[in-house]
């Protein structure tokens, strides 16, 4: 069975990605510091203990398992933080892909898919995102992406290292069997805090910023289901083991929510009231997110079949109530 070393194979989409490989006839291998990341989301395939900034541990695990390609998760990606604290994005997220990048072309593997962010495109007013959009991020968790992406490209010129990128929109869901989901400590997105406040484990829902320019003056949202997402990744694996050239997809359904639309919806989807506040603005957001392009679908078949936003709620209300977030 070909071997896939996924980073941040313990987190919230990395988990998800394992066992989309696991079901497409790969072994994923899980590389992860634990530090956002959660042991027993590890459940596809082996586990590797390891820092991206550790390059003699990833030498050490490339030559352990040979994997045919890499699957690029692991990376702090919380936009106010990254406001706040900036040199870690870019110690964190940046230099340790470098790290991963060169300890992939020493070992020869020169497959790489590559999570990035429709946060890379930053507020740009009225315009279509698609993947020939120029990126203007506006918060470090996006420029530290942009960085990984322009590397990718220099390492492809270089030595040949095909890669995807992936420019994801707003994750969201989890996994209809129930065996893994999100969750993330602290939480700062938008539905598990939603589903929280609906039954009570924490304060109301803060809105940060009701003043934006859009209809309802909340940011809007394109939310994509986690499955769909990451079988999307498994779609672009097989492009590069297809020895396709390398590629940019935007992942989003093109479907833009507000907070407040986000916020009804949940109410329907649960049956329970959403206890929530106004706040001020929170740094780094974008007014905006949505895709515009069927790039992914186009060019790799993707197909989505879980991501209206009423089924991205119920899966996840369904995680959210098997207590994992109550450890
Ligand atoms: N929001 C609130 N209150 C909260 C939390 C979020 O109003 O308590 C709002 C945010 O202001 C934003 C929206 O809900 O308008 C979504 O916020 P999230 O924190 O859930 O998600 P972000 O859009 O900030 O970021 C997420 C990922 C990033 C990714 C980005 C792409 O965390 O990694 O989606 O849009 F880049």
């Amino acid at each position: 069975m070909d071997k896939v070393l996924v980073t941040g194979g313990a987190g919230y989409i990395g988990s998800h990605a394992c066992k989309a490989l696991r079901a497409a006839g790969f072994e994923p291998v899980t590389y992860d510091n634990l530090i956002t990341g959660w042991e027993d989301a590890v459940q596809f395939g082996p586990f590797e203990r390891g820092d991206l900034l550790d390059r003699a541990r990833l030498d050490q695990v490339f030559a352990t398992h040979a994997p045919v390609a890499v699957m690029h998760f692991a990376a702090l990606s919380q936009v106010g933080e990254s406001m706040q604290k900036p040199g870690l994005y870019w110690q964190n997220n940046v230099e340790g892909s470098r790290n991963l990048i060169e300890a992939a072309v020493d070992a020869g593997c020169r497959n790489f898919v590559f999570s990035s962010t429709c946060a890379t495109y930053g507020d740009q007013d009225g315009v279509v995102l698609d993947e020939d959009s120029v990126q203007l991020p506006i918060n470090a968790y996006g420029a530290s992406k942009r960085a990984i992406e322009d590397m990718l490209r220099d390492f492809g010129a270089a030595y040949g290292l095909r890669h995807v990128i992936f420019r994801y929109f707003n994750v969201a869901g989890g996994d209809p069997d129930g065996e893994i989901g999100e969750f993330h400590r602290p939480e700062t997105h938008l539905i598990p805090l939603m589903l929280d406040a609906i039954d009570g484990k924490r304060d109301a829902l803060t809105i940060f910023g009701t003043d934006y320019d859009t209809p309802d003056g909340t940011c809007i949202r394109d939310y994509v289901h986690v499955c769909d997402l990451v079988d999307a990744h498994v779609l672009g694996l097989k492009w590069l083991i297809d020895g396709r050239e390398s590629r940019v997809f935007n992942l989003g359904t093109g479907s833009g929510f507000s907070v407040r639309e986000v916020i009804e919806h949940s109410r329907a989807v649960t049956n329970k009231a959403v206890p929530y506040t106004e706040g001020p603005r929170r740094p780094g957001d974008c007014t905006k997110l949505v895709s515009g392009s069927t790039r992914a679908e186009a060019e790799l078949g993707w197909t989505p079949t879980r991501s209206t936003l009423d089924q991205m709620i119920a899966d996840a209300w369904r995680w959210h109530q098997t207590g994992h977030y109550d450890k």
